[in-house]
């Protein structure tokens, strides 16, 4: 898959809705009623980061759920991106890039949304075809005043800024023009994942879907 090919591909992930939950899953079991629960909040697309045990199992889980696009978060490896394919993953995320990582998700027809932290970095990633980053991490890394200075010499790239996220700091980030969507762990809390209160992530997952952004 060409970069070009996978940049389309992301811009319709990030299309679907104004955030991605980034998830960390600690039991497969559970992985499909979440993904339900955030999917009828209003969010199909959905990331599960490769950070824990169950986290390949709970991607073939989620997979199965009607309306979801499940991807892969926290690809450091080929090995990450071939596990992830294998998986049922539509999508991979990883917050930088390296040379082999692009040629593995390429080689692996794995449309990848590929991190940047600087300038450079996004260029690199632009000059070689991905129109679609993630700006990592995005709070830490001066938040809204860095990427909306981004937009002016690089307007031909949007972003997904993910790390330090929220529904109160999301809304100044979606209004950039180059913001496509935000990615975030707030809308799936450890909290009400391990009791089992799946309304209340579909209610967290509506107010997500229902921030106003300027492009998509
Ligand atoms: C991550 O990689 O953990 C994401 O950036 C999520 O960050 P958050 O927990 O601050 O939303």
């Amino acid at each position: 898959m060409t970069p070009d090919h996978a940049s389309e591909l992301t811009a319709r992930v990030c299309g679907l809705a104004p955030v991605i939950p980034v998830l960390v899953i600690d039991d497969a079991a559970s992985a499909a009623d979440l993904a339900r629960a955030l999917v009828a909040g209003g969010l199909p697309a959905l990331e599960v980061t490769l950070r824990t045990p169950a986290a390949l199992e709970a991607i073939r889980e989620m997979s199965q759920v009607e309306g979801g696009v499940v991807g892969a978060g926290t690809l450091l490896t080929e090995k990450d991106v071939e596990a992830a394919k294998e998986a049922g993953a539509n999508f991979g995320v990883s917050p930088g890039f390296t040379r082999r990582l692009l040629d593995a998700a390429e080689a692996n027809d794995l449309p990848m949304l590929p991190g940047a932290a600087t300038p450079s970095e996004a260029m690199y990633l632009f000059q070689r075809g991905y129109r679609i980053q993630k700006f990592f991490p995005a709070e830490a890394n001066g938040g809204v005043p860095v990427l909306k200075a981004w937009g002016a010499p690089i307007p031909q790239v949007r972003f997904c800024p993910t790390g330090g996220v929220s529904l109160q700091n999301a809304p100044t980030y979606l209004a950039l023009s180059n913001v496509a969507c935000v990615g975030g762990s707030w809308v799936a809390p450890a909290a009400l994942v391990r009791s089992g209160d799946w309304a209340g992530v579909a209610r967290l997952a509506a107010e997500a879907a229902s921030l106003p952004r300027a492009s998509s």
